[in-house]
């Protein structure tokens, strides 16, 4: 960790998350996969304008491309959208809260972003502003229970430092009611949303799954003391999350959703 930054989707909520492109890219290439059913909702036509709302490294953006769209990717980690860049995307800076691009978009696509987003009334609201009316806006996040045992570890580790976990959590992980009636009240009609449990098998294994997400809890603890914290962690999970072939897989919970920017 070497400097605090807004991030990946990650906007001003995580504040104290750093995203590291080649990190990212080497061990979280099952991020990019999970968003196949969310591509699918959305359909991507040819010629339509759409925005990849915490587009990170853009390995999930260019999935939108075959299809003809116009595709702009914004982030608020720079690292990461010099990397979508090398990729050849139109990716650019910029906190989700205060979307100001000066364009609007046919459609909205988010995907493993917005949970690092921790006022959503305003990510939804600048999302609404950047939509045209009748325009779509698919997101799939971590909805409530997601990485519940991964926390757990966590904040138990935290709490034999002395330390509140809750207190530093970067996530935002509700649940389909409470995301629904967000929706509403920003100006959105929900077509569809679900909660889906989806373990997902986190190939570089656990070490690695904290190296690239727990900087947030990471920056309470005094320097000689992060990897003891993660190596705490992650002997909490062994038991429960390193399958018999020695492979780990993470409690993840997708919260999907299809919803429609209502008409002026
Ligand atoms: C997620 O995609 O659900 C997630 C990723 C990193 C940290 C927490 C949640």
């Amino acid at each position: 960790m070497s400097a605090a930054v807004g991030a990946g989707g990650t906007a001003l909520a995580a504040a104290s998350q750093v995203w590291c492109a080649e990190r990212y890219s080497a061990d979280c290439g099952f991020v990019a996969e999970l968003g196949e059913v969310i591509l699918a909702w959305l359909a991507p036509r040819p010629g339509e304008r759409i925005l990849d709302l915490g587009c990170g490294d853009g390995v999930f953006t260019a999935k939108l491309v075959p299809s003809g769209a116009v595709v702009v990717g914004v982030d608020a980690a720079p690292d990461m959208v010099e990397a979508a860049r090398r990729r050849g995307l139109d990716a650019r800076v910029a906190d989700a809260h205060a979307l100001d691009l000066g364009e609007t978009f046919d459609a909205v696509i988010s995907n493993a972003a917005l949970h690092w987003m921790k006022e959503p009334d305003r990510v939804l609201a600048a999302i609404a502003r950047v939509l045209r009316p009748g325009g779509r806006f698919v997101a799939e996040m971590g909805g409530f229970g997601n990485v519940a045992t991964i926390r757990v570890a966590i904040h138990a580790a935290l709490a034999r430092r002395g330390l509140d976990g809750a207190a530093l959590c970067p996530w935002y992980f509700p649940t389909p009611e409470e995301h629904a009636q967000r929706l509403v009240r920003a100006g959105f009609r929900v077509e569809r949303l679900e909660l889906v449990p989806r373990p997902v098998s986190v190939a570089s294994g656990m070490h690695a799954w904290c190296a690239n997400f727990t900087d947030s809890y990471q920056w309470a603890l005094p320097e000689g003391d992060r990897a003891a914290f993660v190596d705490d962690v992650v002997a909490l999970l062994e038991p429960v999350l390193r399958r018999p072939d020695t492979t780990w897989s993470a409690d993840y919970v997708r919260l999907r959703f299809l919803a429609t920017r209502s008409p002026e």
